[in-house]
């Protein structure tokens, strides 16, 4: 029997409820439901709509069918069109005609909608701890890489040295915005539905403000019809999560990158490499590649929200049912993806002396070379033409870039010392730079950007 029997007198064709039913996606909300439902009880109870006997005994029937759920004893019916008809059906079954005062003054509309929130609640705390364990593992090898270094890159050309941990934190960095992100969208997203009904309130002595509190929302829906229809705070928590991708893509791909022969300057550990099942010799980098790889996906999920929003009329249509997969989906890959990238950054080698070899070749100080001559007079752009006609010369010639210096009028034997290795990286000194001095001072603001957040998230330090 349907919820709508007493309308619609024939039962739903099968098609139309394999079409239909979302039970297989939304059985993740059962805990949110659980919860939502239990405030309604207690709501009804405050409004006079139920005696305090009939809210004990639908609070116990609840109580029962969550443990149910939670062993998995709970007998899913073939009506079951989602988890919200599974779990008033069982109510019913248990509590008899009290499970029928259940629904009352509620729709599925305001109680989904409440729902997701309780889910995006739960589970933006859930992934925002994994980016902070991801971002205390990059601090932590940032402060024990020292004063390693490697060339930084533009255009992926060699371009100038920077500290390892510099770069480390750079990912570290576009993290921590994710965190704020993430944080900002569950602040917008605490806002209760319960008690919209279907799309205007109800007649009888709901108690929205009431429910709200209950379940632990800063505050309760302004506007029925918004309250039933909006997902902005799904689109959100897509976008949020899409960005994550993104940067761990970013972060993925330059693990790609050193782990290949040609770089050199980082070896996976065995228990984050895949092996191939062909080719004996095959080391590979699956997990940062899937990083990269989901990222696709958390992109999609975000464009067909959006897609199923735009032009939808106030108020709930069934279309909506569709914020769920993606959003359950972006939600799961993004979990998995950060305590794999967590456990892969814990335990990648770094091969500094290959970065260093790499960092410490001919041109990497030619800036060095530039700001020498500027200091002592001689205009940027000149200085910069004087430099690269060297380095020209060097390449066309065969010529050791430092004898050209050694020999130049304006150069000389002070000016070659720039060129000795590791010198390059130290004079980068700027607040924010890629030398030692400025990054043991990033360093710290770092590690207390991280402490402020885990508090701000309510993770402690671990
Ligand atoms: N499974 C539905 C959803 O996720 C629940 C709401 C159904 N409401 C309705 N009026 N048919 O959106």
């Amino acid at each position: 029997m349907t919820l709508w029997h007493g309308r619609l007198g024939s039962g739903t064709a099968a098609e139309v409820m394999a079409f239909t039913a979302s039970l297989s996606v939304d059985r993740r909300l059962a805990a949110d439901d659980l919860a939502g439902s239990r405030a309604h009880v207690r709501g009804l109870g405050r409004g006079g709509l139920l005696t305090a006997e009939e809210v004990s005994t639908l609070l116990a029937a609840l109580d029962r069918v969550e443990h149910e759920l939670e062993t998995g004893s709970f007998v899913f019916a073939e009506g079951d069109e989602d988890i919200h008809t599974a779990v008033e059906r069982r109510v019913t079954e248990i509590a008899g005609d009290v499970g029928a005062k259940l629904h009352t003054g509620r729709s599925r509309n305001d109680q989904v909608a409440t729902d997701l929130r309780l889910y995006v609640r739960r589970s933006v705390a859930a992934v925002v701890s994994g980016i902070l364990e991801v971002e205390e593992v990059l601090r932590t090898r940032a402060v024990e890489v020292g004063d390693a270094y490697l060339p930084g890159y533009t255009h992926l050309q060699r371009a100038q040295p920077v500290l390892l941990a510099h770069h480390l934190l750079a990912h570290g960095w576009a993290l921590a915005r994710d965190v704020d992100r993430l944080l900002a969208t569950a602040t917008r997203a605490d806002v209760s539905a319960l008690g919209a009904g279907a799309l205007a309130g109800s007649s009888l002595a709901l108690d929205p403000v009431g429910t709200a509190e209950d379940l632990g929302f800063a505050a309760a829906f302004d506007n029925s019809l918004d309250a039933v229809s909006d997902r902005d705070f799904v689109a959100e928590v897509l976008f949020d999560l899409a960005l994550l991708g993104v940067h761990l893509s970013r972060l993925g791909e330059e693990i790609v990158l050193w782990s290949t022969e040609e770089f050199g300057f980082a070896v996976l550990e065995d228990a984050y490499a895949t092996g191939s099942s062909m080719l004996p010799q095959k080391k590979n980098p699956d997990v940062a590649e899937l990083a990269r790889g989901k990222t696709g996906r958390l992109v999609g999920n975000l464009t067909a929200l959006l897609v199923t929003l735009k032009g939808l009329p106030l108020s709930y249509n069934r279309d909506l049912q569709e914020d769920k997969e993606p959003l359950f989906d972006s939600v799961e890959q993004t979990t998995l993806a950060l305590a794999a990238m967590a456990g892969l950054l814990r335990t990648v080698h770094f091969d500094v002396a290959t970065m260093q070899e790499a960092a410490d070749g001919p041109t990497s100080a030619a800036v060095d070379l530039a700001e020498w001559l500027v200091e002592r007079g001689m205009p940027f752009r000149q200085a910069h033409a004087v430099v690269g006609g060297l380095v020209r010369d060097s390449l066309e010639r065969h010529v050791p870039l430092v004898e050209l210096v050694d020999a130049h009028p304006d150069l000389g034997p002070d000016a070659v010392a720039l060129l000795e290795p590791g010198t390059a990286v130290t004079r980068r000194t700027t607040p924010g730079g890629a030398g030692p001095v400025p990054v043991a001072a990033q360093l710290e603001r770092f590690a207390r950007r991280l402490e402020r957040d885990r508090a701000r998230a309510g993770t402690p330090a671990g």
